[in-house]
């Protein structure tokens, strides 16, 4: 056969199936695209969490393991989530970072009815942007993510840079009694008006871990997740210099992490490339360094015997392709300003609670120590605090005028962080979690392109439940 006889073909069967194609009844094109399926089931397991030496952790999570399965779908893939309820309680899933319709978003009583104990709820949405999310219940969040329920959503680009591994790291972090089981005390009031509920056993991807085996010479695209109710991560890769590629799912410049530490708040995501330039046999540790005099080795890289992938770094390039997210016009910009007020070691006396204006002591016998814009919210009052035009570009500020650090998290959408305390920042970071260390103020901009009611929070479950939280409205 000849090369232009099999051209050709190719062409005779290019215009056959376009032909079919154009036959097919309408709802079989275009939109109405196949969806990947998958089926969740949230239910309590036994798992071995802080090794063989000690009981094995009743916890709740998806499937039967920690994290929950790996969801994996291709940019603008249809995903299918049919979730089975089988917890002693109400659930729902929130499908972190994604851009999705409201009805999907997995906030009970607002987007959502719960999911009834013994219920199904199955979730469909499509994946505009590439990148690391996680999913994670949305109904009593602090104890139902501190006992397990979380999972990674990994979003691939249509064409993404070359590595010789994509790893992810879901970082959870757990308060254990002596017997290894979970301690009951989530809500409990010192956690709520200070850092949250900080634990003591840090697991990756479900088990205390001593080493990561690594290759010499070879490049990993490292995707961390932090799934901790409040642990707030600052890591050291000892001995390599790993590039920040995305953070939050988003591409950024690439770039070394400011103090060679890579900080992220709970709920925030970074993805790194690491070049291992150790020599076979060598092993460097892993340390967080976020708690100052609390330091610890999370784990070890390993260096294999195996001989040098490649004696050189790999001249790949980094950068990923930019997801199409629509740029906030800074100039007609309107502006508006969220204080973050309460915690222990805060000024606030008083703050609104159902509507009425409460002092501190009566917000504290109900639960509360937060406050947004001098609200603080509880149960299912989802009063806005914010109402947003379709479409427009805003510059909101927001100011932690609090003694403790905040990630806070806009649902639906993402914004850029253009400036902190007043200075532009470098890379005009897109994120959808933003992590405000005490008194600091940070801008970010975005557009208001997705239409509903959108959960603004802090990711510190026990603050979001003490108060810090609020709607933001897009109508
Ligand atoms: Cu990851 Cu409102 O949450
Ligand atoms: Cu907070």
């Amino acid at each position: 056969m000849t090369l232009a006889t099999i051209n050709r073909r190719h062409v005779l069967t290019g215009t056959a199936a376009l032909l079919a194609a154009a036959s097919l009844p309408r709802t079989l094109s275009g939109a109405q695209r196949a969806s990947r399926e998958f089926r969740l089931v949230a239910a309590p397991a036994r798992l071995s969490l802080v090794g063989a030496q000690h009981p094995a952790t009743e916890v709740w999570c998806y499937d039967g393991r920690v994290p929950g399965p790996e969801i994996r779908v291709k940019q603008g893939e249809r995903l299918r989530v049919l979730v089975e309820n089988r917890l002693p309680d109400v659930t729902t899933i929130h499908w972190h970072g994604i851009r999705l319709p409201n009805a999907m978003d997995g906030v009970p009583h607002l987007t959502q009815e719960p999911i009834a104990s013994g219920g199904q709820f199955t979730y469909e949405f499509e994946c505009p942007d590439a990148g690391t999310y996680w999913y994670h219940p949305h109904q009593s969040s602090s104890e139902q993510i501190g006992r397990g329920l979380s999972g990674c959503l990994i979003v691939e680009e249509r064409d993404a840079p070359r590595v010789d591994r994509d790893v992810t790291w879901l970082l959870s972090d757990w308060r254990l009694l002596k017997n290894a089981s979970i301690s009951g005390d989530f809500g409990n009031m010192h956690d709520v008006s200070h850092g949250g509920r900080i634990g003591n056993v840090v697991t990756v991807n479900g088990a205390v871990r001593e080493a990561f085996e690594v290759r010499a010479g070879e490049r990993v695209r490292l995707r961390l997740i932090n799934a901790a109710n409040a642990r707030i991560f600052a890591l050291e890769f000892e001995g390599h210099a790993p590039k920040i590629i995305a953070l939050d799912g988003q591409p950024v410049e690439p770039h070394g992490p400011p103090q060679g530490r890579i900080v992220l708040g709970p709920a925030m995501r970074a993805d790194l490339v690491i070049d291992m330039t150790g020599t076979p046999g060598q092993v460097f540790r892993v340390v967080d360094r976020f708690y100052g005099s609390l330091n610890y080795r999370l784990l070890n890289l390993v260096y294999s015997q195996e001989p040098p992938l490649r004696t050189e770094i790999s001249g790949e390039p980094l950068r990923l392709p930019a997801n199409r997210l629509a740029e906030p016009d800074l100039k007609s910009a309107e502006r508006h300003r969220i204080v973050f007020g309460g915690g222990m070691m805060g000024q606030m006396s008083a703050a609104i609670m159902d509507g009425k204006r409460t002092d501190i002591r009566t917000l504290f016998q109900n639960g509360l120590a937060w406050a947004l814009n001098g609200i603080a919210a509880r149960g299912h009052l989802h009063a806005p605090i914010l109402t947003l035009a379709l479409n427009r570009s805003y510059v909101i500020e927001l100011i932690n005028d609090t003694a403790w650090h905040h990630p806070m998290h806009l649902h639906g959408h993402f914004f850029r962080v253009v400036g902190r305390n007043g200075q532009p920042t470098r890379f005009k970071e897109w994120q959808d979690t933003v992590l405000l260390a005490p008194r600091e103020s940070a801008e970010i901009a975005l557009v208001a392109d997705n239409p509903g009611d959108w959960m603004f929070h802090c990711h510190i479950l026990e603050h979001q439940q003490g108060g810090m939280m609020g709607v933001i409205r897009v109508a």
